[in-house]
């Protein structure tokens, strides 16, 4: 069966065979529902049928587990075989042949991934035969019996030995041929040693664990030292049969048990699926010395429409089901489920199911935690959900996981949870999940943040920093330095025009109302004037292109009212940006996204429910701004070591100026 299948043929086969044919005697109860075809579905047990198949689009669909396909895909998952050999079946059904990509570069590769196949089948059987006739086997059948596992598990899972020595498996497979050994090299049983251009057997003096591909076939090995020696497991590298990352052991062995399993647990070891299955657990899979990864996942989910993660109840075993749920979330859809499990500190599956067996092993199985429970669990522990900025930062590092995922009634009733918890409305969060979506994105290469590269202030400081410990500067809206030609009449304060329903906006002849405290926060509704116009803008960004914003105030050197004006700016180009967009523009700099999203929150305390009160906000801010425009003006001047005659009469021209604004103010 050597040769690649062209894809023409595959085509033509598809466009002959009816999909219906296929499924029939394949599918339980079968029938023509309207244009539809229903039936059981093969994939997960079911009384009822949520199996359908559309003769039109050639097509099927369970929405039961959300297995689906066309008929090769049905035909690879029901006779667990591979696409070459489903074309085949499928072929042999409609009477065609299937024509073979025939080079003879195709047809060596072919062969020589045969060879590797068979010779690791040997090597396993090898290994098998050692653990019964060895003379030197003793060691190896009392550590195995010291550790309870029966025959009957070791012959389920072909456990073998490799007995002491650097050449017993190149002796016995290779001896003598040296392109034998060069492929048992290839198929990562020996190591080649380049300084003397010799070969010896990997695995030594170690007990052995096949591991199996889907079909059963040997593709790789797991071997286990006797005792304590380090390492303690030693694996197969990743050679042309094997790929970790997408193999996990055990699988093929509970299939084989089982062939409609309706749940996997996913534990660490190679031991913990073999004393599992000893004890009457049969569908335990394990990952091969790495972490799951979602293609781990997305195999067996195709499997069964539950997994469970079985973990140690210390640190490590947090960590790794912190990484497991982060990998399991993006997978997760309709009808499928991960929940997690957590064992007794210094437990581990094996260690546990010979203590108490398999029924109150199964009732621990069956108590464990579901996905959600488990993310809000860990996540909610650390945060402080009593405070506003509690819960903002909360919102923050929860929402681009739940974003993450796809679209499922899990989703949904995830972000319900965020809106109990956080007290804020589901159109918030919504937002919000976009813009972390939008921050998220990968950056696109030439699209670089952010796109107001002309203006004096195209970036933030370096140190741009929300929250500083020390903020001394935040005190006011205005910095220290400028205070001098800007006389401030505390007492007196201004009073807002008739028509001003948002007082305290400019308040003595400053910005900001009150000095701020030392950390401020989301929960503070002090915001500084400018951050209040900046939570405007986000909400109304039409207003930043419509509304003249005094130039001088380009001049600040208050982080507020910088960001205020890089917003500006960024909406005058932008005029039609979302918050996503800003936020796929601003990605950069994960502080100043993270500020906007805050602004952006808060902007209930503003009472403004409407684009008129944001204009009417904006017209009732304009005298401050001004007046703050002429200061940093004046101030920028007077700090100049010389002024021309023209500065001069510039600065004549804005003292003037303040002066008349102040007047304004005053009456
Ligand atoms: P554990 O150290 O938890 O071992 O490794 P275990 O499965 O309980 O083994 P026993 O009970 O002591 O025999 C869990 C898994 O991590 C991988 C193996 O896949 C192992 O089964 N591992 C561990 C390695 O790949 N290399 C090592 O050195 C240790
Ligand atoms: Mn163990």
């Amino acid at each position: 069966m050597a040769g690649r299948i062209p894809q023409t043929f595959i085509d033509d086969l598809l466009a002959r065979v009816n999909i219906i044919d296929v499924l029939d005697g394949r599918v339980q109860k079968l029938k023509r529902a309207g244009k539809n075809y229903s039936g059981l579905c093969p994939f997960h047990k079911e009384k009822t049928p949520s199996f359908s198949a559309n003769q039109e689009k050639q097509f099927y669909y369970c929405f039961g587990c959300g297995a689906g396909g066309n008929a090769l895909g049905f035909l690879m998952d029901y006779e667990n075989i591979s696409f070459p050999e489903a074309v085949e079946e499928l072929a042999k059904t409609a009477g065609m042949e299937v024509p073979r990509d025939d080079s003879p570069q195709q047809r060596e590769k072919d062969q020589q991934l045969k060879k590797l196949y068979e010779l690791l089948e040997a090597a396993s059987q090898y290994y098998e035969e050692q653990l019964r006739r060895n003379d030197n086997r003793t060691d190896a059948v009392n550590y195995l019996k010291s550790r309870g596992l029966s025959g009957q598990a070791a012959k389920a899972f072909s456990i073998g030995f490799a007995p002491s020595g650097w050449d017993n498996l190149l002796k016995h497979l290779g001896e003598g041929d040296p392109h034998k050994a060069k492929l048992l090299e290839e198929a990562g049983m020996l190591i080649h040693n380049e300084d003397r251009d010799s070969r010896y057997d990997r695995f030594r003096n170690r007990i052995m664990f096949p591991i199996r591909d889907q079909r059963g076939r040997t593709i790789a090995f797991g071997g286990r030292v006797l005792g304590d020696d380090k390492p303690k497991y030693l694996n197969s590298p990743e050679t042309p049969t094997f790929h970790k990352s997408r193999e996990l052991y055990g699988l093929y062995e509970a299939r084989k048990h089982n062939s409609k399993l309706d749940r996997l647990i996913i534990v660490e070891g190679y031991m913990d699926v073999v004393g599992l299955a000893q004890y009457g657990i049969h569908y335990a899979v394990a990952t091969l010395g790495t972490a799951t990864t979602a293609q781990h996942l997305e195999r067996l989910f195709k499997i069964v429409p539950e997994i469970i993660f079985c973990f140690d109840g210390d640190n490590a075993g947090r960590e790794a089901a912190m990484r497991a749920l982060k990998t399991a979330m993006p997978v997760i859809e309709d009808g499928k489920e991960a929940r997690f499990l957590f064992l007794p500190d210094g437990e581990d599956p094996d260690s546990l199911v010979r203590q108490e067996g398999e029924i109150a092993f199964s009732e621990r199985l069956g108590k464990a935690q579901p996905l959600s429970e488990f993310f809000f669990k860990s996540y909610s522990e650390s945060a402080d959900l009593d405070s506003m900025d509690g819960r903002a930062r909360f919102s923050t590092e929860v929402l681009p996981a739940i974003n993450a995922m796809r679209p499922s009634l899990l989703q949904q009733m995830m972000l319900d949870r965020i809106c109990e918890l956080t007290h804020l409305s589901l159109e918030q969060i919504q937002t919000t999940v976009n813009f972390h979506e939008a921050i998220a994105a990968p950056a696109p290469a030439q699209n670089t943040a952010p796109t107001t590269a002309a203006e004096p202030f195209d970036a933030p400081p370096a140190e741009y920093d929300y929250y500083p410990s020390d903020n001394n500067e935040y005190a006011d809206f205005g910095s220290a330095q400028q205070e001098p030609y800007y006389e401030a009449q505390p007492q007196q304060g201004y009073k807002q025009g008739k028509q001003g329903k948002y007082k305290g906006g400019f308040k003595n002849g400053k910005f900001g109302d009150k000095p701020r405290p030392n950390l401020p926060s989301p929960k503070n509704t002090e915001l500084s004037f400018a951050e209040k116009l900046i939570s405007l803008l986000l909400h109304y960004p039409q207003l930043a292109g419509e509304h003249r914003f005094p130039d001088g105030l380009a001049l600040a050197e208050d982080r507020d009212i910088l960001l205020l004006i890089q917003l500006i700016n960024y909406y005058k180009e932008n005029p039609a940006a979302t918050l996503g967009q800003l936020a796929v523009d601003w990605r950069e700099d994960e502080k100043l996204s993270q500020t906007i999203i805050k602004l952006y929150e808060i902007s209930t305390s503003l009472e403004i429910h409407s684009e008129a009160d944001a204009r009417l906000y904006l017209k009732d801010s304009q005298h401050g701004l001004e007046l703050k425009a002429l200061e940093l003006e004046i101030s920028s001047l007077q700090k100049k070591h010389q002024l021309d005659r023209e500065e001069k009469l510039a600065l004549a021209n804005k003292f003037q100026q303040l002066h008349q604004l102040k007047n304004i103010s005053k009456d």
